[in-house]
């Protein structure tokens, strides 16, 4: 069989990561049960590998603030959007630069004043398969279920990949789920799938987590995109 259908040999690349999910700053006790926040860790390996300082960094799905508190540590100036006005509250009391936390709706993201960026993390409000809530209003309304959740995140990307610089790369951290009945969500996958539909999608990074991590996985995946 010809080895060369397969493409791109591993040289050097590192496809893994293993990181701590760790914050500096404790969440106020109000959000303590919805502690949704990914790794500082995350964010700086990723802020390191694919900006430099100045760099403009986006962030649709801001929640508690990681990716813009990162940003501000490592001097890039970030820029996010949350729906939910309280959190958004939060972040804007914690910021340096409050004025680029956004309250808004990325399903919306033609509508929101924004510069062009070189950069965008995120990890996104997460659904599984037969839930019925939907994510993008921060499940206070019902949904039409998990295939137009995915295709809402697909147009979300489509409008940001507008948004972007030439040559700006984007990141979308996410895990597949494991429900108690035993099923399974393959909600990792299935976003590589549908993002790859509006943006080139350029492989994805494993990263195992050495504590805590949810959703029945202690790993999760880093999918990293470019502009089309
Ligand atoms: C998984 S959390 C992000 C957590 C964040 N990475 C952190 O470390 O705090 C996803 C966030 O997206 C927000 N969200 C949901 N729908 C949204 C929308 N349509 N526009 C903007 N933000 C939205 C949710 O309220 C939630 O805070």
């Amino acid at each position: 069989m010809p080895h060369h259908i397969y493409g791109k040999k591993v040289t050097g690349v590192k496809t893994f990561l293993s990181l701590r999910n760790e914050h500096r700053r404790p969440l106020p006790d109000e959000f303590h049960q919805d502690d949704v926040r990914y790794a500082e860790e995350l964010v700086e390996h990723f802020l390191l590998e694919f900006t430099g300082e100045g760099d403009l960094v986006f962030d649709p799905f801001l929640g508690f603030g990681t990716t813009l508190l990162v940003a501000e540590r490592l001097k890039r100036v970030g820029f996010g959007v949350e729906f939910d006005e309280k959190r958004w509250r939060y972040v804007r009391s914690i910021l340096q630069h409050p004025e680029r936390a956004l309250h808004g709706d990325s399903t919306r993201l033609v509508d929101i004043d924004l510069p062009e960026f070189d950069f965008s993390i995120t990890s996104p409000p997460y659904m599984g398969k037969h839930h019925k809530e939907n994510p993008f209003t921060a499940y206070s309304t019902i949904g039409n279920g998990y295939g137009q959740y995915l295709e809402t995140l697909k147009d979300i990307y489509r409008q940001l990949n507008a948004r972007l610089k030439p040559a700006a790369k984007v990141v979308v951290e996410v895990s597949n789920l494991k429900h108690e009945d035993g099923s399974l969500t393959t909600l990792a996958w299935d976003i590589a799938g549908k993002i790859s539909e509006v943006l080139r999608f350029e492989g994805e990074i494993i990263v195992t987590w050495e504590n805590a991590y949810g959703y029945g996985y202690d790993h999760s995946y880093c999918l990293v995109f470019s502009k089309i």
